[in-house]
């Protein structure tokens, strides 16, 4: 959620920190701050509000110094202002430190430094732990940062300077992402690959309770107990162009484009039409254990819940195989039920979601065979699982997940007729099957053509406030993705539901004019929505709905149509959801709402 970028090495350290910063922004943007470090003295700026402001206020001609760390938020304790902004310093104004996760038992200490007279400036769960880390400074900040670590519980990635130590960050990760960027006579040190990109992408990957010491000269790593560890480097997979604009307004719009191309190498190498069926690497070690599965429990947050509800019908259609779907903030709650031959699936973008990484965690404790559906590589999540499939889409950076739904979605499809496959379904349909999925790249280009027609759409409805969107079987859960699409970026109160619910209360809202959403391809409740179609247009309504392509019949009903290609049942979400990601996209332009920094929201919450 919050992003931390550090730097250490000949070069002019400011301009790097602040390029990393605006790269890291789609994490977190209620404020940002940068600590730099010239001979023994630390400079700290920052500020409330984007890091544009912080850029404003920085003297960059003036800045010699080649070691620093940086900051951008996303609050949790305490407001998003100045005080509050990172980098936060200790008592003596000696060190500085940068923090992504909680600190869960800060009150505590937070008494038992103020009862040491240490004055606090801020109202952050960092300070305490920055406070912390100078009363435990003896000259050595390492050994301070490894004692203060060892007392506090809670989760932290963070990068710390002190101006008596000039040119060393000492980086420490437990529950946080953290990642060290090894160029040539400099490291750096980040939150996500993506602040570095543009100087190394030779990474070493922290994994929890580890430590770094890195300078000019080297990299160390060791436990927080001080073991040593030794990281290999690895290569970051994404290129520098990926999380480039590339010509786009928005990183939305550009990611909602890449679609065809994201399903393509999602598919590459596992989608074998040749011999009819699907390879997937990732999980043919626990082949055996996913066949006999008797059960499947997928858990997600937010979009990827329902990515994940698509898989519930996926697994139950072809792979005949008893699924729920659970928020994974409730499933880690629930004392959930964990029998023989339970497979639980944690789907997520960014593989650092905290809820669904505690959930998994739970699901692995209590017996289950934890399996991962991930898009960033390396990431907590992947980590955790005992095997997994990785959705290749390349990063996303829009705060509205678009791209990674439908490789969710093209990941759970494949597992689900891999695992048909193996129990029940003929060759013949799992090769029709993986023929239409091969088709789905080349059909989600002809969605995306309606493109204008959506922002036509959007620019009639954009100033009405309550929208419903509404779809049956696998459609019901792209109408609450396309509801979930619409309130992120334009802040219109909007509902999904199953189109059949309509009736028993939602109805009641429908008015003059109020624009209702209908996912009404051609497929086997087609007759069923064409009433729920004519249920809203008699209450006044104003029917918009995506249909099949060669469908010329729904134009009497409808205000307005969106053609999609025809495919198999299970596969439409891949379509349908795409002329609702581009409505909600030009609903939020047309409100003026900022795409891809939406209020309140962060890419990938890291907290409860
Ligand atoms: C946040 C984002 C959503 C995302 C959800 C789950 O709420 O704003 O877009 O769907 O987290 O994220 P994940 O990275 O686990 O898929």
């Amino acid at each position: 959620m919050c992003g931390i970028v550090g730097y250490v090495g000949e070069r002019r350290a400011l301009p790097l920190l602040i390029e990393g910063l605006k790269r890291l922004e789609y994490r977190g943007y209620d404020s940002a701050g940068v600590a730099m470090m010239e001979d023994h003295t630390l400079q700290v700026t920052k500020s409330a509000g984007r890091v544009a402001v912080l850029e404003q206020m920085l003297d960059f001609d003036g800045s010699k110094a080649t070691t620093g760390i940086a900051h951008t938020r996303w609050a949790t304790h305490g407001a998003p202002n100045d005080a509050n902004a990172h980098p936060h310093t200790d008592a003596s104004g000696r060190i500085a430190l940068v923090h992504n996760g909680i600190i869960e038992n800060y009150t505590a200490f937070k008494k038992y430094l103020e009862q040491k007279g240490v004055v606090f400036a801020t109202e952050t769960d960092t300070e305490v732990l920055v406070q912390l880390i100078g009363c435990r400074y003896k000259g050595n900040l390492e050994k301070a940062v490894r004692e203060a670590l060892a007392e506090i519980h809670g989760t932290f990635g963070i990068a710390v300077v002190c101006s008596e130590e000039p040119g060393i960050i000492v980086a420490a990760r437990r529950g946080s992402p953290l990642l060290i960027g090894v160029g040539q006579g400099e490291y750096l040190v980040a939150s996500d690959a993506s602040a570095i990109l543009a100087h190394t992408s030779q990474v070493a990957y922290l994994s929890d309770n580890e430590m770094a010491v890195i300078s000019a000269d080297g990299l160390r790593t060791t436990t927080l107990d001080n073991i040593p560890v030794t990281k290999d480097i690895q290569e970051v997979e994404w290129t520098l162009d990926q999380i480039e604009l590339a010509g786009h307004d928005h990183f939305m719009e550009k990611e909602i484009f890449e679609q065809p191309e994201a399903m393509r190498n999602c598919m590459r190498g596992r989608v074998d039409l040749g011999e009819g069926k699907v390879h997937l690497g990732g999980i043919a070690d626990v082949a055996r254990e996913i066949t006999r599965a008797k059960r499947i429990i997928l858990t997600a947050c937010g979009t990827a819940w329902h990515a994940g509800l698509v898989g519930e019908y996926l697994f139950e259609d072809l792979g005949r195989i008893p699924t729920e779907v659970e928020y994974a903030s409730e499933f880690r709650y629930r004392n959930p039920v964990i029998e023989d031959g339970t497979v639980v699936i944690a789907i997520s973008q960014s593989g650092e979601t905290a809820d669904t990484l505690a959930a998994l965690s739970e699901a692995r404790e209590r017996g289950a065979l934890a399996l991962g559906v991930v898009n960033v590589v390396g990431s907590s999540i992947a980590r955790e699982t005992d095997a997994g499939i990785y959705l290749h889409v390349g990063p996303e950076i829009g705060v509205a997940s678009t791209k990674a739904f439908c490789g969710q979605v093209a990941v759970l499809a494949m597992m689900a007729s891999y695992m048909g496959r193996r129990r029940h379904l003929s060759q013949s349909t799992t090769q029709e099957f993986l023929e239409a999925l091969a088709r789905i790249p080349e059909q989600m280009e002809q969605a995306l053509e309606n493109s204008d027609q959506a922002k036509t759409i959007a620019e009639a409805c954009a100033q009405r406030e309550n929208w419903l969107y509404l779809g049956r079987g696998y459609q019901y859960p792209v109408a609450l993705e396309g509801a979930l699409k619409l309130k992120e970026i334009s802040y219109i109160h909007a509902e999904g539901l199953p189109a059949a619910e309509m009736k028993h209360g939602p109805i009641a809202l429908i008015n003059d004019g109020m624009p209702v959403v209908f996912i009404a391809t051609q497929g086997s409740q087609y007759e069923k929505i064409i009433s729920n179609i004519e249920q809203v247009r008699a209450r006044g309504g104003r029917v918009i709905a995506v249909a099949t392509k060669g469908d010329h019949g729904i134009t009497k009903l409808a205000t307005d149509v969106l053609y999609v290609p025809h495919t198999l049942e299970p596969l439409q979400p891949l379509l349908t959801v795409i002329p609702l990601q581009l409505i909600a996209y030009h609903a939020a332009v047309t409100r003026g709402c900022n795409v891809d920094k939406p209020r309140n929201l962060a890419k990938s919450v890291t907290v409860e």
